[in-house]
This record gives structure tokens, C-alpha cells and sequence, in this order.
């Protein structure tokens, strides 16, 4: 796929509804009695996965259009274990949170599978707090193949080792189904689509600065949920109109949920020009409209306590440094190593390879910030969609567009990422004749 660099990017755009509401709502939805009914569902192969998944274990999930689903669900106790495994793909937040949930099924066995990405990833994350909780989990040396013995489960106090969403949301899942209470503590706070929706079904839930403590349900009930739009889906755009002078680009019904945007707050210190307007709430989760116009950005310092609150927009928090005035640095952000790829190690090699200068380090990145267009090349995105994202941002800056290798992985979560791309390009171009 290549990429050409554009004048400028303008217009108003939407993006699909966000992949970790829409996980949850189909994986909820699935244990909810009765019927859910699923609007602005982000549909991407991650989710698809998340249907497939459901279905196998014996939910119904009927779809309506391309972005609404109606979800039979068969209540927190009517799952049923398939005769095969089931395939996660390329899903980190489903083979976690499937976990969790599995894990209290007792008396039925499940195996779960990922692709070669998910298979690389680490899991004992979740399977040494599921095991203490009670359940019998066996992995290949902390990776999938991942065998789990649903049992009756004890409530837990856990502490996570690392600020992980998909962790603390797998314990709190397997809290439905335990004794007693089942209390998380977050190092720091981490996206908290879990704790909402839950609350939103009817499960009793008390959420702290720090921790959260979930008990046991009876049952659940979802009745409609829509899906705001992606905050990680918009952040691309909101990076390329920053960078691309003369741009004014206007981002509708996106996610503002304070756990998720963490970028807007980095890029508001470094002198980015993004507006919120028309905020509301959708499906009980802060939303509104962005406006972002280009700026001259400054370099600045993200450190451990921003990480979470930015981790699948670090890529283009780099791209950005790498165009400001002045040395950025990231630090604390060794988590990014265990993403779908090496995503230190993916982003300053993509970047390098476009004339930028970015550093790896163990948690990080060291940037030295060079206010001009980067130069243009190759990026290979290591089959994640993330980095192929980053390429097409890059390249709307550069000066010689850019070629990205393995572009077809954006589908992972936006399979219409090109085409939107395309469509900005071609207005920007249409306005210059
Ligand atoms: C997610 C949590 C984050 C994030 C991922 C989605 C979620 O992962 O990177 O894209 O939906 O809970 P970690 O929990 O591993 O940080």
C-alpha cells in the first residue's frame, strides 16, 4: 500500500464504534438473560473473532446491517463448552477476557488459540490470578495454547503487577461467579469499559481511585447498548491534521473517555490545536465531536502515570515528537513490547526508515524532534495494525509519500482505514483545483 503526502486534510469524518466497548458488549451481551441489541458496533476482525467466540459457546448473535447486532444471550451460567478450540486470532482483549469469564464456568473445559501474534503474547498475566481465584488454567509456558477448567471460584484481593486493562478485567469477570468479593488494585489507572458496563447490567460494583471490587451476579441486563466511536481509531487523524499545516478536520460522536485520551492531554502540551465540542454521553461513556487544526508542536516528557491513558497511541505520540521542536522522551512504557508486536522496537525502526529520529529504549523512546516534513520510504508494519496506521500518517506528512509493507493488518481493527485515507486525499485535492 502507499501512501502519498496530501496539502492538507479537511472535511468531517466518523470512525467505527470502539473495539474494547464493542468486545465487552458482545462478551456481556452473551451473559446477559434475554436479548441485547448492539449499535455502532465497530466491526473488525478482532470483534468478528469475539462474535465467532460467543456463538461457539452457544449464544446467538444476529447481524443487522453492518454495525448492529442482537445478541441472544444465554445467562451468566448457560455457556457451553465447544467440542473444538476456540480461535482468538489476533485478539488480546478476548483471549483475556474470555479467560475470566471461562475460568467460573465450572465443571466445563475450554481451550482457547490465537494466531501466531497471540501465540507470542503473555499469559500468565491472567492465568496466576484465575488460578489463585480457584480455576485450573494451563498454558505452554505462559503462551497459548490456553486449557481452562471452569471451578467454583473464591473471591480475591489482587494487586496487578502491570497497569493492564485486559488483566484487571479478566478478574473482575471471573468475580461474577466467585465467593465473596473480588476486589482489583491498579497501579495506576487503567480504561475502565469493564467497570462501566457492568455497573450498566445491573452487577453490583464499587469503583475507587484504585480499585474496584465486583460481587457475585444473579443475572445481567444489557437492553441496548450503543457504541460510541473509537478514540484509537480517530487518533491517527488527529495526529495527521495536527502535523499537515493548513488542515482543519472535524471528528464526530468519538469516545472522550478520560482512561482513553490520554494523547489529547500529551499533544495539549505540546501546543496541538484540537477543540471538544457538542460532548455528550454515549452508552453511559463521555463523547463528543473533535475539531483539530494544525500547529507547530513542541517536544515534551511522558512518563509511567500518562502511559495507560495513551498505550495503543504511543506510535503516534513518536511520530509527532519526531516533527516538533526540541527532544521528547518516553519513558515507563515497556508494556509496549508485549502489544501485537515490539511496538518500541516496530515504531523507531518505521520511523528511522522515513528519515525521523527515534531511539528505542527499554521502556521508551528517546526523539530528537526536527520541525520539517519527514522524508519519506518504507515501513513495515510486522503485521500490526498500529504501525500500518503510523505509515499512512507519516506518509500524509512526508515529502515523498510512503510504501507500507503487510498495509492489510489495519482490518485487525479498521478495516476501512485506506479508504478513509483515500477519500480526505482526494477532497483536499478536489478543493486545490
Ligand atoms: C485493551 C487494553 C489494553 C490495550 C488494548 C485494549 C482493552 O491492553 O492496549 O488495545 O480493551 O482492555 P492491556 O490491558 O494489555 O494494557
Amino acid at each position: 500500500m502507499r501512501v502519498e503526502p496530501t496539502r492538507r486534510l479537511v472535511g468531517h469524518l466518523a470512525v467505527p464504534g470502539d473495539k474494547s466497548i464493542s468486545h465487552r458488549s458482545v462478551l456481556l451481551g452473551a451473559l446477559c438473560d434475554g436479548e441485547t441489541r448492539v449499535r455502532g458496533f465497530g466491526r473488525s476482525a478482532d470483534t468478528e473473532a469475539t462474535i465467532a467466540a460467543v456463538r461457539a459457546l452457544g449464544a446467538g448473535v444476529e447481524e443487522i446491517g453492518d454495525d448492529t447486532l442482537r445478541i441472544d444471550g444465554v445467562g451468566l451460567r448457560g455457556l457451553v463448552a465447544p467440542d473444538a478450540p476456540i480461535d482468538c486470532a489476533n485478539a488480546g482483549t478476548l483471549v483475556r477476557l474470555l479467560a475470566g469469564l471461562l475460568a467460573g464456568q465450572a465443571g466445563q473445559r475450554f481451550e482457547l488459540t490465537g494466531d501466531a501474534s497471540l501465540s507470542a503474547r503473555p499469559m500468565r498475566r491472567v492465568t496466576e490470578p484465575l488460578g489463585r481465584m480457584g480455576a485450573a488454567l494451563e498454558t505452554d509456558d505462559g503462551h497459548l495454547p490456553m486449557v481452562i477448567e471452569g471451578r467454583p471460584l473464591q473471591g480475591i484481593a489482587y494487586e496487578l503487577p502491570v497497569a493492564s486493562a485486559q488483566v484487571k478485567s479478566a478478574i473482575l469477570l471471573a468475580g461474577l461467579y466467585a465467593e465473596g468479593e473480588t476486589t482489583v488494585v491498579e497501579p495506576v489507572p487503567t480504561r475502565d469499559h469493564t467497570e462501566l458496563m457492568l455497573e450498566a447490567a445491573g452487577a453490583r460494583i464499587v469503583r475507587r481511585p484504585t480499585s474496584v471490587t465486583v460481587w457475585p451476579a444473579e443475572r445481567l441486563e444489557l437492553g441496548e447498548i450503543e457504541v460510541p466511536g473509537d478514540f484509537s481509531s480517530a487518533a491517527p487523524f488527529v495526529v495527521a491534521a495536527s502535523l499537515v499545516p493548513g488542515s482543519e478536520l472535524h471528528l464526530h460522536g468519538v469516545n472522550l473517555n478520560p482512561r482513553r485520551t490520554g494523547l489529547l492531554e500529551i499533544l495539549a502540551r505540546m501546543g496541538a490545536n484540537v477543540t471538544v465540542y457538542n460532548r455528550r454521553r454515549i452508552a453511559g461513556e463521555p463523547a463528543g465531536d473533535l475539531e483539530v487544526r494544525s500547529a507547530q508542536l513542541v517536544a515534551t516528557t511522558v512518563t509511567a502515570k500518562d502511559v495507560p491513558l495513551a498505550i495503543d497511541e504511543l506510535p503516534l505520540f513518536a511520530l509527532a515528537a519526531s516533527c516538533a521542536h526540541g527532544d521528547s522522551v518516553l519513558r515507563g512504557a515497556e508494556e509496549l513490547r508485549a502489544k501485537e508486536s515490539d511496538r518500541i522496537e516496530a515504531t523507531a525502526d518505521a520511523l528511522r526508515s522515513v528519515g525521523q529520529h527515534v531511539r528505542a529504549t527499554a521502556d521508551g523512546f528517546r526523539i530528537r524532534g526536527v520541525p520539517a516534513r519527514p522524508r519519506g520510504g518504507r515501513i513495515e508494519s510486522r503485521g500490526d495494525h498500529r504501525i500500518a496506521m503510523l505509515g499512512a500518517v507519516a506518509a500524509l506528512g512526508s515529502q515523498q509519500g510512503i510504501e507500507i509493507d503487510g498495509a492489510e493488518c489495519v482490518a485487525v481493527s479498521f478495516p476501512g482505514f485506506f479508504e478513509l485515507v483515500q477519500r480526505l486525499v482526494e477532497t483536499a485535492e478536489r478543493q486545490e483545483r
